[in-house]
Parts: structure tokens; sequence; C-alpha cells
């Protein structure tokens, strides 16, 4: 099975304890130990087996069951998958041999247009229904805030963000792992605002900035907006960027000054990929020494399978070069609009930049958040979550290798709810989309995740829907437009 390699390649002695546990029977599976339609042992019996907790085996278990290894039959337990996966997994990518100002907004604004037709099935955005989400508390919770303090609707707020939110959030990466002052936390309008006002802050028009490739448009976006040039370093779809990939981009002769380099350490977009640990020490202790500033995007964080979330790479930030950029659009409240950012050089610098772009964030809409961080609301709702993502992630994975052709290449998501997949053949996924278009199905076209309009055969697949009969057969005709 093409996907064990892959599993096994995701766990080092850094990867969280279910990793390694999936990756041992991962590995009894392809050494035919366990044999396809074999029974896998039941939650209780691995945990006694290998001395882990209950809830780590379950992990493990659900870990296999997303990577497509076994599968689980009603009242009955998990067995091995009988079918073999006709999927690939996906290779590294490339460095750019230089760094690009980038044109991605020109592609995208044809996305934008499909985006707002409601006769499409919307696969192309990475937005989860709004069922997935608290609606009730949220309004519970906001009703009581207004009632109980209306001049929240009348005054401006504190320009930073209101001081119960800004514990909540620090009391909760506290409990991540993660020390940062409230007082350190900006509130922003979104991610967006905070990840455009990290880079402004340490960055000016013509300055190379480090991505992975591919990497989340949103990033590439900002870099043209301001002007600036973007340097793809090669990434490998288990464990993200290296301190080696980077160090031999930032010694390009072409390359120059490299001012920062932008991530999302832990789930990325588009992969879903996590970097482990010991890789990102190294990569701070790289960047750290070549006076580079990290730009941290945490937003799908909190959205990690595995039964708590690895510490954001903020964690290990000891001379503070990281500026962690995060919100509650994924995770929580994506209509609320509420993001913060914390770290970095220039905590001055990103306090301005608040203030001149937007002055403050709606205190009320701050206030509602953070009663539901202090009476955990938050953290029962995120349970939930994040085992819904993985099974969607795990069903659309299957409808994939049900429809598209032979040769797909997929990601292995840690975490979220999207899919990067790479078509064989000779496919251009932007004019793949055109005709996606004509059968009411939008998708995320490869080259919109590249500075270089690489991946062109690429594409991304939002997996927070419910897979509905209408979704099914959108699938499958963007698997038949595909090839298969
Ligand atoms: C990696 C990443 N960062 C940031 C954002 C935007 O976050 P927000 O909606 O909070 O501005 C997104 C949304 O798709 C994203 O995928």
């Amino acid at each position: 099975v093409n996907s064990s390699a892959s599993a096994s390649s995701i766990s080092d002695s850094t990867s969280p304890l279910f990793i390694a546990v999936a990756d041992e029977i991962a590995r009894s599976i392809r050494d035919g130990q366990l044999a396809q339609g074999d029974r896998v042992p039941s939650v209780r019996i691995l945990s006694a087996q290998r001395n882990v907790s209950l809830s780590t085996a379950l992990a493990a278990l659900r870990h296999l069951e997303a990577h497509g290894h076994i599968e689980a039959r009603p009242q009955s337990g998990y067995y091995v998958r009988s079918q073999l996966s006709k999927l690939q997994p996906l290779t590294s990518t490339k460095t750019a041999r230089r760094p690009r100002y980038v044109n991605v907004n020109g592609l995208f604004g044809k996305l934008v247009e499909s985006m707002g037709d409601d006769s499409l099935v919307q696969l192309s955005s990475a937005i989860p229904e709004g069922s997935w989400f608290p609606a009730q508390a949220l309004q519970r919770s906001l009703s009581s805030v207004v009632r109980r303090r209306p001049n929240l609707l009348v005054e401006y707020g504190p320009f930073f963000g209101v001081p119960s939110l800004k514990q909540g959030i620090a009391r909760w990466y506290a409990e991540q792992g993660c020390a940062v002052s409230p007082d350190d936390i900006v509130i922003t309008n979104g991610c967006i605002e905070a990840l455009n006002l990290a880079l402004r802050a340490v960055a000016k028009a013509g300055d190379v900035i480090a991505v992975e490739a591919p990497t989340y448009f949103g990033f590439l976006q900002i870099i043209e907006s301001l002007g600036m040039r973007a340097l793809e370093v090669a990434t490998d779809p288990a464990g993200g960027m290296s301190a080696k990939a980077l160090r031999a981009a930032l010694d390009l002769k072409s390359v120059g000054v490299v001012k920062a380099v932008m991530l999302s350490p832990t789930v990325g977009n588009p992969m879903g990929n996590t970097i482990p640990e010991s890789r990102q020490r190294e990569l701070l202790a790289l960047c750290e020494q070549r006076g580079i500033t990290i730009i941290e995007d945490d937003v799908y964080g909190d959205l990690h399978y595995g039964a708590t979330r690895p510490p954001p790479l903020k964690t290990w930030d000891a001379n503070n070069i990281v500026t962690l950029c995060s919100s509650f659009s994924k995770s929580l409240a994506p209509g609320l609009r509420i993001g913060w950012m914390f770290g970095g050089i220039s905590a001055e610098r990103l306090r301005m930049g608040k203030y001149m772009t937007s002055i403050s964030t709606a205190a009320a809409l701050q206030e509602a958040i953070a009663e539901l961080l202090t009476n955990r609301g938050y953290q029962r709702h995120l349970r939930g979550l994040r085992r819904k993502c993985e099974q969607q992630v795990a069903q659309f994975s299957r409808a994939v290798e049900r429809y598209f052709p032979q040769g797909t290449r997929m990601s292995r998501p840690e975490g979220g709810f999207v899919l990067w997949l790479d078509l064989p053949g000779d496919i251009d996924t932007v004019e793949l989309h055109e005709q996606a278009l004509a059968r009411k199905v939008s998708f995320a076209p490869g080259p919109l995740f590249s500075a270089s309009g690489q991946f062109r055969s690429a594409l991304r697949l939002n997996c927070g829907r419910e897979l509905t009969p209408a979704v099914l057969k959108a699938l499958k005709d963007l698997g038949s437009l595909a090839g298969a």
C-alpha cells in the first residue's frame, strides 16, 4: 500500500505518540503480518498491548482510517482495508531558482466570481459548513454580553483587544505549552489582517519572503499586494519545510537577503501537514542565525486530529523572532472575524499597524468569544469539530480513490479539512476548472498556491461539506473530467 510509505515517513521521535502507534500498525499491514480483511486490535486491546491511553489508541486507529489503511465496520470494529489504494502519496517539491514578484490575484479574481455562485457545488474555499459551528452558543453568549454591557455597542473599545479575550487566548496557549502574556496579544480582524500587519512590520516592497511550495494563496496575495517577492522553498508533503532546504535556498546567489519566512507549521494549507518539532527547532535556529523573522500562521493548529494539538512553533522561540498570527475563523466562528497576533521583534509596529489600518476590532464580538473560552464551550466544541474534520477528510479521500484516475497523488492531512491532489498525465487544472464550472463544480486550481505557476496538475478540495449525493456526484464528475 503506497500510503503505508507516507504514514511511516511522518513519524519521528517528536511526532505525537498516536502517530508512532499508527505507524507500527501500518508497518504490520505492509509487512503482511496483518492481511487484507483482518480485524485490527480494538481500542482497549491496543491500549493494553502498547501501553498507551485509550484516547491515544483511538487516535491511532482514526489516523489509520483517515489514511486509508483500515476501515470501520458498524458494531464490529476496524479491519484492514481489502482494496489496495490506487492513489499515490505526494512527492517533495522543488525550490524556485530565484525570488519572484507574485501574480496570483488575476487567477484569484476568476475564482472569486465563481465563489458567489450558489448553483455550484463549492469545493474551492477552505470554509466549512456553518452547521459545524456552535451558532446557538455564540448567539447566547453575544446576546448576554450586549444585554449586560450595551456600551460595548456604542464605544470603540480598546484598540488592541479586550482584556478578557486576550486572557482567554493566553490561557489556551498556556495549555498547549506556549507561554504568552495577555498584554502582548493584539486582536485583529481575522488572521488575514494579522498576517498583513506582521509582514508589513518587518519588510517593504521589493524584499524577499520565503514560503513553502505549495503555500496558502493568501500569503502570496499579501506578498503581491505589498510589492514584495516570494521565494518558494522545497517542501516535503509529510514534514513540510526543512532547515536543510531553507539553508540551500538562502545560499543561492540569485536569492539575496530574505526578510521573513511565512509558514503554517501546525496543519498547513493546502497539504495538511505538520512540521515535526525537531525540524521546527532547526528552522528556528537557522532563521535566528540569519536574522530572518518567522511569521507563523496557526489558524488550523487547533484542528489537528491528535488528542491534543502539537504546540505552535512559537513555543520554542526563546529569542522572540516569531510573530504568531491566528484566528477563530476555522475553529469557532468564521462570521465574527476575530483574529490575533503576538511576538516578534516589532511589537510596537504591530500595534501601530493595527491602529492605522482598522483602529480596533468589534469589542462585543470579542467578549462573546471570551465567554466561550472561559466556560470551556470552545474546548468542548473543538473536540467534536476535530473528529468531524477527520471523518470528512477520510470520506472525501475514499471518494477520490473511487472516482479519480489511477496515479492521482493525494495528501494525508494531519488536521484541517482540505485535500491536495496532484493529477496524472498532462492536465492543466486552470482549464479543468473552466470545464468543472460547466458541470457546476468549483475547486481551487494548483497554480494559485505558487508564485511561479507551479502545480498546474494539482488542485485543492474543500472537504468541509457534508458528502451529500450532489457532492458525491460533483466529485465523480471531477474525477471523470480528470481522466478517470
Ligand atoms: C492558512 C490560512 N491563513 C489565514 C486564513 C484567513 O483567516 P481569516 O479568515 O481569519 O482572516 C485562511 C483562510 O482560508 C487560511 O487558510
